[in-house]
């Protein structure tokens, strides 16, 4: 269908200024020059809501190259301050801003994997859904689009279809609040579309990402444990260094990275398509092995002596703090679920198109230390040469 043919489109999104609703917002924009946008957006350090949404526009335009769109894609977004946890549904089915949106995209969650003791994520992810449920009631919108995760499959193992609704064991309250949001949006009698990513990573062109989360936070960690390690030992830290560490988890085959350019190409295409019910599994289809993570990330990193297993006890001050600042995202790194793709394949032709493997692994982390790290010396001097030989690690 041509834009010509089409009616022009509300849509009422939260998360714009995260990592997948802000791309999602300019894939849809560039694809329909017939639809707008009313985002509900948090002030935040100062800035209004409006500001912030100006802000992560012309963040998003310019890291996707297409700078010279930015101010077309703002006259079609309007920003209305809101905390999903907090709207009063009421008076914003009332705001005449929100007269006539059509659907609603709710992208905004706390992606937080640790321990949740204030209840916070639990809120954020399953009240502020059921506020946006409300909201799209009361404006009688006619499609819910809800960006879930693959992972509330929780505990399980094996093949996992995407119209399965998942048993109650779960690696973390974030994954628990999402599932049950996820039902939420199932009973809610509104026609959904469900989208559950694995984990995102850089674009599959390049490794960049605008905003790294989640796995991020290993290389981050990883980047401060290699300085310190070369400083103990009395070596420069460019070069190899032992770190003599173990990540103390059962290594999987199957980690489901996905290039954020493949989950925004998804997602906007699939919203296009209208809702009958389905959920989409947003993985793709190449699994990676923990094996090839560590020896990818290692190679970039130049680093020896890393190994991933349960048989070796707790050894160096490194590898203990290893585990308390990430061991949130262990239960990724040994999970054993297949996410079956019927419905994607189904439904978008972009998955026969991708692939990822080791070289993908290597060049995310790449983008990632440059593009965050080009003022620390070593980092430079250390990307600056190829490695010159693989790591001694082992999964
Ligand atoms: N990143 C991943 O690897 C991944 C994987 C699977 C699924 N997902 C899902 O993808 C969706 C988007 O996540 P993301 O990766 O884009 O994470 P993100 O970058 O952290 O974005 C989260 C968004 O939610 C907003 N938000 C959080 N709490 C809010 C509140 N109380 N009221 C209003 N807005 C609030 C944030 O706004 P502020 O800027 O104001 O904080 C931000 O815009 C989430 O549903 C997440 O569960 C993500």
């Amino acid at each position: 269908m041509t834009d010509s043919t089409r009616a022009p489109e509300r849509i009422l999104l939260t998360g714009l200024t995260g990592l997948v609703g802000s791309s999602v917002v300019v894939a849809l924009a560039r694809a329909r020059r017939d639809c707008s946008f009313v985002c509900l957006v948090r002030g935040a350090g100062g800035l209004s809501a409006e500001q912030r949404a100006q802000a992560v526009i012309r963040d998003e335009c310019a890291f996707e190259g297409c700078p010279r769109i930015c101010d077309e894609v703002l006259d079609r977004v309007t920003a209305v301050e809101g905390d999903v946890t907090s709207i009063d549904v009421e008076q914003l089915a009332a705001n005449p801003l929100l007269k006539g949106v059509q659907k609603v995209l709710h992208c905004a969650a706390d992606v937080n994997l640790g321990k949740d003791p204030t209840g916070r994520v639990f809120t954020v992810n399953y009240e502020g859904t059921r506020r946006m449920v409300e909201l799209a009631r009361r404006l009688g919108v006619s499609e819910f689009h809800y960006v879930a995760t693959a992972y509330v499959a929780g505990k399980q193992a094996g093949v996992i279809y995407e119209q399965e609704q998942h048993p109650p064991a779960f690696n973390n309250p974030y994954e628990e609040s999402k599932c049950k949001a996820e039902i939420l949006v199932r009973e809610s009698g509104i026609p959904f579309t469900i989208y559950r990513p694995g984990i995102i990573v850089g674009r599959k062109s390049d490794g960049r990402i605008r905003k790294p989360l989640a796995f991020y936070r290993i290389l981050e960690f990883l980047q401060k444990l290699k300085e310190r390690a070369a400083r103990r030992k009395g070596v420069s830290p460019d070069g190899w260094v032992d770190m003599d560490m173990n990540c103390r988890t059962v290594a999987s085959d199957h980690i489901y990275f996905v290039p954020i350019d493949y989950v925004q190409a998804a997602i906007a295409d699939l919203f296009q398509r209208g809702t009958a019910g389905v959920t989409y599994h947003v993985t793709g289809d190449h699994p990676v092995s923990a094996d090839q993570i560590l020896r990818a990330v290692c190679r970039v990193f130049r680093i020896d002596g890393l190994t991933i297993g349960m048989d070796r006890a707790c050894k160096s001050a490194e590898e203990t703090m290893f585990s308390k600042f990430v061991g949130d995202l262990f239960p990724y790194f040994s999970s054993d679920l297949v996410f079956d793709q019927q419905n994607i394949r189904r439904d978008f032709a972009g998955l026969a198109q991708y692939d990822y493997g080791s070289a993908d692994l290597e060049v995310l982390t790449h983008a990632y230390l440059s593009d965050h790290y080009r003022s620390v010396g070593w980092v430079r001097d250390m990307l600056s040469r190829a490695p010159d030989r693989d790591p001694r690690v082992s999964a």
